[in-house]
């Protein structure tokens, strides 16, 4: 099974980024571990902090992978066009968040993403990301 996780913006600084918020772990150390228990799951990652190369990356992805699990971050709550990139693909997408963003701000608790995503994962720290693969795996 073919898996990609795609982050979008700052989840680079994962690990030095509000740690009350998102952790003390970076998110290249945690996605090593899940590599290292799911051995039989072909994982990639990419993370950009730029929404054209979000959509590129989903649209290169959206036809040959069995599963995209998408925290497109900040873009989430702004992004017309990485909504629409998630609707115009044919490999399912699952919706994660680090943070439960419906305990936050307003501005947070709209996802242009979520309506044509198979679900959504929020709230669960870095195990929002393991927990969605389990679900496509699960499918398997
Ligand atoms: C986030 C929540 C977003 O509101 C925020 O902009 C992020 C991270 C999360 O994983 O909790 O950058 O997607």
């Amino acid at each position: 099974m073919k898996i990609i996780i795609i982050n979008g913006p700052n989840l680079n600084l994962l690990g030095k980024r509000e740690p009350e918020v998102y952790g003390n772990q970076n998110f290249e150390a945690y996605f090593a571990s899940l590599q290292e228990k799911f051995p039989q799951t072909e994982l990639t990652y990419f993370q950009s902090n730029i929404e054209g190369e979000l959509i590129d990356k989903i649209q290169q992805y959206g036809f040959s992978f069995d599963g995209i699990i998408l925290n497109a971050a900040a873009y989430t709550h702004t992004s017309v066009g990485i909504g629409d990139a998630v609707k115009a693909i044919t490999t399912p997408v699952i919706e994660v968040h680090i943070s439960n963003t419906f305990a936050r701000e307003t501005f947070r608790h709209h996802s242009f993403i979520s309506p044509n995503t198979k679900g959504i994962i929020i709230g669960f720290g870095l195990q929002s990301y393991e927990l969605a693969l389990l679900s496509f795996l699960k499918n398997d």
